[in-house]
């Protein structure tokens, strides 16, 4: 019997079609390489290696969300996604993986299961059946919240340097005395975030964002700014629906500076998981966490066979 972690890897492959060798969700992107620094806020706050104000390399993995390669760069709901590994001593390493989204739209495996099949095209029209997703969306008002908040945020922007990623879970940043600093991760880029004019998407390359970035680095260094907000007294940490409302305190914990597109421009042998972390770092309780490092597992042993 498939577990739960293979039906959510069918269910994201009868949406997007199954890709020999290609990722289930993010199937086209561009890998690139940099560095990263930390500041002294992020040292104080973490012992984790990266963080302790010395440059690593990292690995950064532009991508699309879609799990079709075909789906044009300049969809307008598909969204984007920004992976990036941090190179530590040792041969360890340690990974942050982000989509622009705000908030998530379900907060357990079973709901994302659920909400997949619901948006799966039926065998008989090929398309999604309307009916099937709006009795889940009736029965989850956090799903309708997170689309409405979103969709502004994932629409087609100018280059994968002018957007911003969001970490979405919480992890405790562990300091030297061993006290806990929740928060949740953000990257936002240097120049600001631009959308394309509705004139631009309809004039935009299919592949106009794997095109840009490429040009846009062999000009100069594109950076962004590692930002975590701390969670507030009584923020649910292990709830990535949930909206921190209000005024929090916005630490920058350091500068991703990418400086080189990778001698294989979309490197399927990356793998990264939002759960590979490292000393200094731990994650939180999010039910969503693990089905996604389990799910991502699946599509990484099928992608790689
Ligand atoms: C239960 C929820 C989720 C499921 C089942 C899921 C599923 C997947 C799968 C199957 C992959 C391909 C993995 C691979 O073959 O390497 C993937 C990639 C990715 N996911 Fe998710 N995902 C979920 C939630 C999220 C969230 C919350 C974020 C961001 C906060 C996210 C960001 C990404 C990114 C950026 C990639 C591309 C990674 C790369 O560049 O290699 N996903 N996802």
């Amino acid at each position: 019997m498939a577990t739960i972690w293979e039906e959510i890897v069918d269910s994201l492959n009868a949406i997007h079609g199954s890709h020999p060798g290609l990722r289930a969700a993010h199937a086209r992107g561009t890998v690139c390489t940099g560095s990263f620094t930390a500041t002294r806020e992020a040292a104080a706050l973490s012992t984790a290696a990266h963080l302790s104000g010395d440059a690593v390399p990292v690995t950064v993995r532009f991508s699309n969300a879609s799990g079709n390669p075909r789906t044009s760069d300049a969809d307008p709901i598909a969204g984007r996604g920004m992976s990036v590994k941090f190179e530590l001593p040792r041969g360890e390493s340690t990974d942050i993986v982000c989509v622009p989204l705000k908030v998530f739209m379900v907060r357990t495996a079973a709901d994302f299961l659920a909400f997949t099949r619901a948006r799966a095209p039926d065998p008989e029209t090929g398309q999604p059946d309307p009916e099937k997703l709006g009795a889940f969306v009736a029965e989850h008002p956090e799903t309708v919240a997170a689309i409405e908040a979103s969709l502004p945020q994932i629409a087609p922007t100018t280059s994968y340097a002018t957007s911003d990623y969001n970490g979405l879970h919480a992890f405790a940043l562990v300091d030297a005395a061993g006290e806990r600093h929740w928060g949740r991760y953000s990257w936002v880029p240097e120049g600001g975030v631009e959308f394309l004019t509705s004139e631009q998407v309809a004039a935009a390359d299919e592949d106009y964002l794997q095109a840009e970035i490429v040009e846009r680095i062999a000009r100069g260094p594109v950076r962004f700014s590692l930002k975590f907000t701390l969670a507030a007294e009584g923020d649910p940490l292990d709830d990535p629906t949930a909206f921190w409302e209000g005024n929090r305190e916005l630490v920058t914990l350091g500068t991703l500076e990418v400086t080189e597109i990778s001698g294989d421009p979309d490197d399927a042998s990356l793998i990264t998981d939002p759960v590979n972390l490292t000393e200094g770092i731990e994650p939180s309780d999010d039910e969503i966490l693990e089905a996604r490092s389990r799910a991502y597992s699946v599509s990484i042993e099928r992608r790689m066979r």
